[in-house]
């Protein structure tokens, strides 16, 4: 991977846990200057310490909640006068869910994607402004396969990071004919606390972790993945295990798929 993401700046959202972490310390491998955002601001703390050991030029922790939209531009801002531009952005902060639609009210549907859709897209479109007074940057967005799918239990999951292909692939469009670059990643099962953090139907957290995400990728095998998918200007990667087929079987025959779905072992 050389020297491409040396003394780059790079912002990873997530970066308290799983695989934002793991980028986080791919990233100071490479000597990246890391600006480190979520909203436990002493896990960010960790992390930074850690990558400051691993070889990040500087790790600025800004700590950030996704569903303060408001408070995203000055957050923006902030991050600017102090680094002056950003390289890439990763946003990776997000969080899933474990429950059937009829189990769940819309409050939680609407939480989900407040974090996991509207969030993502404030921060980028505040951020985007100064990418292109820059002429550069590249914005990658860590969706899912279920993004890819739906899968019972993930139902408004589904439709975030399905909303996050639909916005992405349009602003990739948009800006066709500018430097900036858009990487949309899918990942299947990586082992982070993702299924721990997962909101019920009651809007609190399931607090376990499930079998499919504990036998799943290790998140810094996940963050290589992604890291090189940038390098390499991809516009969507996926991987995982199996349940990468889902893709293929979706597109080239959606029936058959969704009775092995309706037979599915859901977690
Ligand atoms: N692990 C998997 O199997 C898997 C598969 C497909 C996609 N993904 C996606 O990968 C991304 C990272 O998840 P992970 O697996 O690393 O899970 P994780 O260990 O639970 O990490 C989630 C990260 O998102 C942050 N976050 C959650 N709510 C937030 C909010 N309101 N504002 C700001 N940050 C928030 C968390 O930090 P704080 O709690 O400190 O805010 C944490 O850093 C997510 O977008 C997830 O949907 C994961």
């Amino acid at each position: 991977m050389s020297d491409f993401f040396y003394q780059k700046r790079i912002w990873i959202t997530g970066a308290s846990s799983g695989i934002g972490e793991a980028l986080a310390y791919a990233l100071a491998a490479h000597g990246a200057q890391l600006i480190l955002s979520a909203r436990n601001e002493a896990e960010l703390q960790r992390v930074a310490s850690e990558a400051t050991d691993r070889g990040a030029k500087n790790s600025l922790v800004q700590p950030l909640d996704l569903a303060q939209h408001d408070a995203i531009p000055g957050i923006v801002d902030t991050v600017l006068k102090q680094v002056g531009k950003v390289d890439i952005l990763i946003n990776c902060g997000g969080i899933s869910q474990r429950s059937l639609v009829l189990d769940t009210p819309l409050e939680v549907d609407k939480r989900l994607m407040e974090v996991n859709f509207f969030g993502t897209v404030a921060l980028t479109k505040a951020i985007l402004p100064s990418m292109l007074t820059h002429q550069l940057g590249h914005i990658a967005v860590v969706t899912s396969l279920t993004g890819k799918f739906g899968s019972p239990k993930r139902s408004a999951y589904a439709a975030s990071k399905h909303a996050l292909h639909g916005f992405f692939d349009s602003l990739r469009a948009e800006l066709a004919h500018t430097p900036i670059r858009i990487t949309l990643v899918c990942p299947g099962f990586v082992r982070t606390n993702v299924s721990i953090n997962a909101l019920t139907g009651s809007g609190r957290a399931q607090g376990t972790m499930d079998d499919a995400t504990d036998k799943g990728l290790a998140a810094d095998d996940a963050a290589r993945r992604i890291l090189r998918a940038i390098q390499n200007g991809k516009e969507e990667i996926w991987f995982g295990g199996k349940e990468v087929l889902g893709v293929y079987l979706k597109r080239f025959f959606p029936a058959y798929f969704s009775k092995v779905l309706s037979k599915a072992k859901v977690t």
